[in-house]
């Protein structure tokens, strides 16, 4: 075999390797602008996602869009389901679907999406605002690794933005979260930009981390 057949052969074999050690099952709770983008970004870098709402029925036409390696399940089915699961709903969701899964997503890795506004969300949004949004979360989903992210970038950017350099706030302590967050922002294409869990309310919209930018520019806003 000549060196070069071998080389090209070789280097199939590890692109195969690391496909399918990449491949996460990633459950998508809340399928809507902000779900439904990453979902889609998500299933083109490779992965299998469940999408789900209180309405699976009606996610035909995304998965149909997103791809062969997408479907749509029940919350409950996508809980169980994902390696990890993206939760995108309006915060003022947060007590009901803390009842729902409590006990589902034990030691999994979550990143949420969802922020609360106190007019949107009534009195969960509020309490959440002032207590911190990443002790709200941690509150409604006990024993789960953490990860706040895709807080303060539209959902349209998300999509035309992507590969494009743009840093993501990924805010986040432990190492599990840390690590499965920072794979999911890159592999929607973004560069992530690690921070405490406790900064996450600067990365709300309209506060000071919100909108797209480089990394060197995000750095250089939260002083590291
Ligand atoms: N829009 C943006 O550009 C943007 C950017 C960054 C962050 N965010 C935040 O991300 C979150 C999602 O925003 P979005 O614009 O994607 O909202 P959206 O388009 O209204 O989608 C919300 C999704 O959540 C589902 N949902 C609502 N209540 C639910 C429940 N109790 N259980 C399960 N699913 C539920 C809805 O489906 P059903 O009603 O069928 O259940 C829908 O699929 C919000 O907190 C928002 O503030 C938005």
């Amino acid at each position: 075999m000549s060196r070069i057949l071998f080389m090209v052969l070789a280097g199939a074999a590890l692109c195969t390797g690391q496909a399918l050690a990449d491949t996460l099952r990633i459950s998508v709770i809340g399928a809507g602008n902000v779900g439904g983008t990453l979902g889609t970004q998500w299933v083109k870098a490779g992965h299998s996602v469940m999408f789900s709402s209180r309405h699976p029925e009606q996610l035909a036409a995304l998965v149909k869009t997103a791809g062969p390696n997408a479907q749509a399940g029940s919350v409950s089915d996508a809980a169980a389901w994902g390696d990890v699961i993206v939760l995108s709903v309006p915060y003022g969701a947060m007590p009901a679907l803390s009842e729902q899964l409590k006990g589902k997503l034990d030691g999994k890795v979550v990143l949420s999406t969802s922020n609360p506004f106190s007019g949107r969300d009534g009195e969960t949004g509020r309490k959440a605002l002032a207590q911190g949004v990443a002790l709200a979360d941690e509150h409604y989903l006990p024993g789960v690794h953490l990860v706040r992210a895709f807080n303060a970038i539209g959902y349209a950017s998300m999509r035309d933005q992507a590969h494009k350099n743009v840093a993501i706030p990924t805010f986040a302590d432990d190492a599990q979260a840390r690590e499965m967050g920072a794979r999911l922002v890159r592999d929607a294409g973004f560069i992530p930009v690690l921070i405490p869990l406790a900064r996450a309310n600067e990365g709300l919209p309209g506060g000071p981390l919100s909108g797209a930018r480089s990394e060197a520019e995000l750095r250089q806003k939260l002083g590291l």
